[in-house]
């Protein structure tokens, strides 16, 4: 089984950024886990901070893979095209944020992902990347 992990801006800084917010493990740590936890499973990561970026990675997993876990970051909330790029691709999409985005900021509970996404996890830290895995796992 082959799951492309795919993560927008700022979660290269994960570890030192917002800890109290985001926790304090750099996401190649919490990779290195996943990767010993699920030894048949084949990840790939990819993290960009440009929405075209993202949406190329889309593409070029997006016919191949069994999964994709995808975490667009500040982009859930405002790109139109990362949406559009998920309903036009074969691989489903669980949509995963660290963070609660419904107990933040009111512009924080808009998705253009979710809508597109087969389902969504939020607010359950790092454990939400695992949880997609299992439900991919259990299909
Ligand atoms: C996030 C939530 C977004 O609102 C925010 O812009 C992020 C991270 C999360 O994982 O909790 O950068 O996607």
């Amino acid at each position: 089984m082959k799951i492309a992990i795919i993560n927008g801006p700022n979660l290269n800084l994960l570890g030192t950024r917002e800890k109290d917010i985001y926790g304090n493990m750099p996401f190649e740590d919490f990779l290195d886990q996943l990767s010993v936890k699920y030894p048949t499973i084949e990840f790939s990561h990819y993290q960009s901070n440009i929405e075209g970026e993202l949406i190329n990675a889309l593409q070029l997993v997006g016919f191949e893979y069994d999964g994709i876990i995808l975490n667009p970051a500040g982009y859930t909330h405002t790109s139109v095209a990362i949406g559009d790029a998920i309903a036009a691709i074969k691989t489903p999409v669980i949509e995963v944020h660290i963070s609660n985005v419904h107990a933040r900021e009111d512009f924080r509970k808009l998705s253009h992902v979710s809508g597109k996404s087969v389902g969504s996890i939020f607010g359950l830290g790092l454990k939400g990347y695992e949880l997609a895995v299992e439900w991919f796992l259990s299909k």
